[in-house]
């Protein structure tokens, strides 16, 4: 019998730098969100350092990789000039990503099997630097084989479409994406890959998908950090765990 492991939550606090950066100035500051969150329980902090530096800055991953005490996760797009920071600092895991400057966020996962090629050498640094290598992809079988034929260890599951359907209240069309997550999450496990998930993630959601027993891990930004203008950063933490736990059953 296969024992289900608990679910871990990692808080992306990019949107924290966004407002910062609004201003130009020094806060909010997003290690000092880092901190509140992993007090609150967050079990990982995880920041995407863009190539156009729109929230996250060079210096804030510097200083969160010295300041929190559990894992980062650092989101980098395939570029030399991110191999050489995520080298520089090590970080526990890096999640690499596709990144597109005209995009508003990451939309949709790499296509791992076209930059197959292109992937090998990050996969390969990174790895042979320690840091944990998960691939951003969609949930595809063919995308989750080419991921582990680049040997990466973990993966992490675009769940984007199916929140999107759910928004926009297209229901037939959300459950045909769940389904999607639902069949790549067990098959990530049967070829090995331990699987994680993100993207467009709230309450709802996080505690749906917290029922799948393969995926271990999700990471969760804007719907959080907008939340936390109405509850406090801590309070959206703790009802986020919750939200995870019930979906899971492992709720104390
Ligand atoms: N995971 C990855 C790989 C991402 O790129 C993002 C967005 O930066 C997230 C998770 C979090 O998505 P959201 O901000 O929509 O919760």
């Amino acid at each position: 019998m296969t024992r289900t492991l608990p679910i871990r939550l990692g808080i992306n606090i990019d949107h924290v730098a966004t407002v910062r950066n609004a201003r130009g100035g020094q806060g909010p500051d997003p290690v000092r969100a880092a901190l509140a969150a992993i007090e609150a329980g967050a079990d990982g902090i995880t920041a995407h350092l863009r190539e156009d530096r729109r929230h996250i800055m060079d210096d804030d991953i510097a200083r969160l990789r010295r300041s929190i005490s559990k894992p980062l996760n650092l989101e980098m797009a395939a570029t030399t000039q991110m191999l050489d920071i995520a080298l520089h600092t090590g970080p526990h895991a890096a999640c690499i990503v596709p990144e597109k400057r005209t995009e508003r966020t990451t939309e949709g996962g790499l296509d791992v099997v076209k930059s197959h090629d292109h992937l090998v050498p990050f996969v390969d640094q990174l790895s042979r630097a320690g840091i944990r290598v998960s691939l951003f992809i969609e949930p595809s079988i063919d995308a989750l084989d080419a991921a582990r034929s680049l040997g990466a260890p973990v993966i992490e599951l675009h769940t984007g479409a199916w929140c999107h359907a759910l928004a926009a209240g297209h229901q037939e069309q959300a459950d045909h994406e769940f389904g999607r997550i639902r069949v790549a999450a067990a098959h990530a496990a049967e070829i090995g890959l331990e699987c994680h998930a993100g993207h467009g993630l709230d309450f709802d959601t996080a505690r749906k998908i917290a029922g799948l027993p393969e995926i271990v891990e999700l990471n969760i930004g804007h719907f959080i950090i907008g939340e936390a203008i109405f509850l406090g950063l801590r309070e959206t933490v703790v009802k986020m765990r919750q939200a995870m736990d019930e979906g899971r059953g492992t709720l104390a």
